[in-house]
């Protein structure tokens, strides 16, 4: 048998685990700062949960879902985002009774039937925030100064913040007619994926970057706004030009997703090929009704960024990424006694604070020292068995060169306390 991986997941192998674990660190640091906390919702749920909260025509919920039956016959679902599942949990465990802004973050796995390319996999995995339970544009604004501020603390470089409003459903729908009236006339000229979001989602015509030329003229959803909606907009607008957060406005941007009202944007920048997106969000007013039931409605808004998409960016623009922690000491024992000692002797350096290691191996002294080499260790700890009789060990500093014998009671203490003074 030769198994491998189904196509479109990934395996995060040491090496590149780490560049995770700083995505995810740095995640957390931000969120510790601006009071996110973190919610852990199921990897499934309950298929008309996407259905609903997601929408039925869009593409994720149409074509991408990883849905099956389980053993009782219900229609299970892989979560193909973090918002549905995230305002489910909210609704249910009545944090809406929270005079409070509830405010959310997760960071985990999400899954998707796409074509795997590079920034796009089956299994992805999102960094995202929800804040629920006011309406105020300040927090449109802190959602989308969090994503801009995340990718910054990452170290990332020309990333584009793109704003939007997209009103309400019922502008929505008016803008739909209007739009259709004027695409209609150039229907036949258009590509097939254009006349098939026609039918289905009128409003993603606007996104498509072949037939971009040809809608100059097309009617701005902007001048659809009504006035609540145009005031919510400007005082985003005036919001994150008070925080100094850079933006486009663009009028085309709709997002994938159906439940979106007021604000919705996406965060963009070169260098996944095709792709340039990396994280999007919006606010989503009636979601939590539709989820939980009307009469414990609350307005939310949330951002998402897809952490693929931000790694291969951060090693397109050369971004140093922490690395594995050094190896602080690396320990031989020569002769059985010695041996046996370095058992203990590891334990009790890790035990000091020291990263330790030990041959496992049972290696004679020339190959014992080639995997020293190879664990890049700051210190080489030779013990013989006559070392061990005389109380002393060998410790050989690896960048210099250097030897020197140290008392074998003592020399962890002070390994350990010459390691604090060069972090001090
Ligand atoms: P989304 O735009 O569907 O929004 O996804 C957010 C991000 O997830 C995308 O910008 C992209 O970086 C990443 N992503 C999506 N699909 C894939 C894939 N197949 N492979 C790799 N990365 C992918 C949402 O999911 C919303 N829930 C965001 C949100 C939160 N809105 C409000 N709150």
């Amino acid at each position: 048998m030769n198994f491998q991986k189904p196509k479109g997941t990934p395996d995060f192998l040491p090496g590149t685990v780490e560049k995770w674990q700083y995505l995810e660190n740095t995640a957390r640091e931000l969120t510790a700062l601006y009071r996110y906390r973190e919610v852990r919702t199921p990897i499934f749920e309950h298929t008309e949960l996407f259905k609903r909260g997601v929408g039925e025509t869009t593409d994720v919920v149409e074509k991408e879902m990883y849905t099956f039956a389980d053993k009782a016959d219900r229609s299970i679902t892989l979560r193909p985002e973090g918002t549905a599942g995230t305002v489910r949990a909210y609704a249910e465990n009545k944090l809406y009774a929270d005079p409070d802004v509830t405010k959310l973050y997760y960071v985990g796995p999400m899954f998707r039937y796409e074509q795997p390319q590079a920034g796009r996999m089956r299994q992805f995995h999102q960094f995202g925030i929800e804040a629920l339970g006011s309406s105020s544009p300040a927090l449109d604004a802190e959602v989308i100064a969090f994503g801009y501020d995340y990718c910054r603390k990452l170290g990332l470089k020309d990333v584009r913040v793109e704003v939007n409003s997209v009103g309400t459903a019922e502008i929505r729908a008016n803008f739909r007619a209007k739009l259709l009236a004027f695409l209609e006339p150039m229907k036949e000229e258009l590509c097939r994926d254009c006349r098939s979001r026609m039918e289905r989602n009128p409003l993603r015509v606007l996104d498509c970057k072949i037939d971009q030329h040809r809608f100059d003229g097309a009617p701005s959803i902007l001048d659809e706004l009504d006035e609540e909606c145009r005031t919510h907009f400007e005082q985003v607008r005036g919001y994150l030009d008070a925080m100094g957060v850079p933006y486009e406005i663009n009028p085309r941007l709709v997002r994938g997703l159906d439940y979106y009202t007021h604000t919705a944007f996406e965060y963009k920048a070169a260098g996944i090929g095709a792709i340039d997106t990396i994280g999007g969000g919006g606010r989503y007013n009636g979601l939590v009704g539709q989820i939980g039931g009307e009469e414990h409605d609350q307005p939310g808004v949330g951002m998402a960024l897809g952490l693929e998409r931000v790694l291969i960016i951060l090693e397109a623009q050369g971004v140093s990424i922490p690395e594995y922690a050094p190896l602080d000491l690396y320990l031989i024992g020569l002769g059985d006694r010695a041996e046996a000692e370095t058992v203990r002797l590891v334990h009790a350096a890790r035990a000091a604070g020291l990263t330790a290691e030990k041959d496992y191996q049972g290696r004679k002294m020339k190959s014992a020292m080639k995997s020293a080499d190879r664990s890049a260790a700051r210190e080489v700890a030779i013990l013989g068995d006559d070392e061990l009789d005389a109380g002393v060990i060998s410790i050989k500093t690896m960048a210099t060169g250097e030897q020197r014998k140290l008392p074998l009671g003592d020399f962890i203490r002070m390994l350990a306390e010459e390691k604090a003074g060069r972090q001090a």
